[in-house]
């Protein structure tokens, strides 16, 4: 990074300790009935690398999805607001699709504040870098921590309007009243003029969804087992990932893709570093992930019940993603 680059970045990290732990986690899942691994242990190095091939999937058409929409309606979405708008987001991993917003607003402002949110100081930092490089008017503000941290952060050190961006569907992680409550707390920190911005997937055929989290090169799967290769590895377990497959199940009545690491024998694993035996059945399974899908009725009830009214949306030209605007009510 250029030292001109450098002047135009901060970046704070929360000092509360992390909570959560693999081990203890692992151990509440698997000793669970039925057995389940948390989701939120996908992305250490290679799984973020998985995920990142996947989102370039024929069959995972989110990210396009997305892409599309940003693509067309950027300067309208930017054109929304009067004053400048410091630009916030969640989890904002490689800010690739936010580059179209960020174009938009430094188009139409002249200069802007990116404020990105994420759990990992290491991929902050780079994309940071980044985009520092490539625009000369970006500054950047960034915070490594809880998303609800960050945003605490944010509300008090910089200037409204905030738009605040959540994109990728990863809504779709948390069950809808989860859903409800995370973004009510996020209302909670709203400006009357601050906007959010939510990308969620929408329901669609059991096949298009099955396929698109059960690919044929077998990338989701890879993703899916690389959470029993982080158990071998980080808590001395011995999973044989040949006698794991991956499932991908569309369940209609709460609306989710539910993934699945599937036991194909009867076994028993050892996990040293909790000093756990775990037996399987045969097909019995670990359930790993909840993508929730929704209806437009279940996007206005999203935001209803966080205190929120849905201001607009755009849809990609198959309609089969939405953008939504959130407004406080
Ligand atoms: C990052 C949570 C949005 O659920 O679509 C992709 C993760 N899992 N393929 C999703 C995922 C399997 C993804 N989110």
């Amino acid at each position: 990074m250029s030292p001109a680059a450098r002047d135009r970045l901060e970046l704070v990290h929360s000092d509360e300790p992390h909570a959560e732990s693999f081990a203890r986690d692992v151990e509440a899942g698997l000793t669970a009935s039925p057995k389940r691994l948390s989701c939120h242990w996908f992305y250490d190095e290679t799984g973020s690398q998985l995920f990142e091939a996947i989102c370039e999937l024929p069959e995972y058409y989110l990210t396009r999805c997305e892409r599309s929409i940003l693509e067309k309606h950027a300067p309208e979405i930017a054109a929304r607001f009067d004053a400048p708008v410091t630009l916030v987001e969640l989890g904002s991993g490689s800010a690739s699709k936010t580059r179209l917003l960020i174009e938009a607003f430094l188009e139409r402002q002249g200069g802007l504040v990116f404020a990105p949110i994420d759990i990992s100081q290491s991929m902050l930092r780079e994309s940071a870098h980044l985009l520092l490089d490539e625009y000369p008017e970006l500054r950047v503000q960034a915070f490594a921590g809880r998303y609800e941290s960050g945003l605490e952060h944010f509300a008090r050190r910089t200037v409204a309007p905030h738009l605040t961006l959540w994109l990728g569907s990863s809504v779709g992680n948390l069950d809808r009243p989860q859903a409800a409550r995370f973004l009510h707390g996020v209302r909670q920190r709203m400006d009357p003029t601050d906007r959010l911005l939510i990308g969620i997937d929408l329901r669609k055929d059991a096949e298009v969804l099955e396929r698109a989290y059960d690919d044929a090169a077998g990338v989701t799967a890879r993703f899916d087992l690389n959470l029993l290769v982080r158990a071998n590895r980080e808590l001395g377990a011995d999973f044989d990932l040949e006698a794991f497959r991956h499932r991908a199940v569309w369940e209609e009545l709460p609306g989710r893709v539910e993934s699945h690491l599937v036991s194909q024998r009867r076994q028993r694993v050892r996990l040293d570093a909790l000093d756990l035996e775990v037996d399987f059945a045969e097909g019995e399974t670990i359930h790993t992930e909840n993508s929730y899908k929704y209806s437009e009725g279940e996007i206005e009830w999203l935001a209803e019940n966080a205190g929120m009214r849905r201001e607009a949306e755009w849809l990609d030209a198959n309609g089969l993603y939405s953008l939504s605007l959130f407004s406080p009510r």
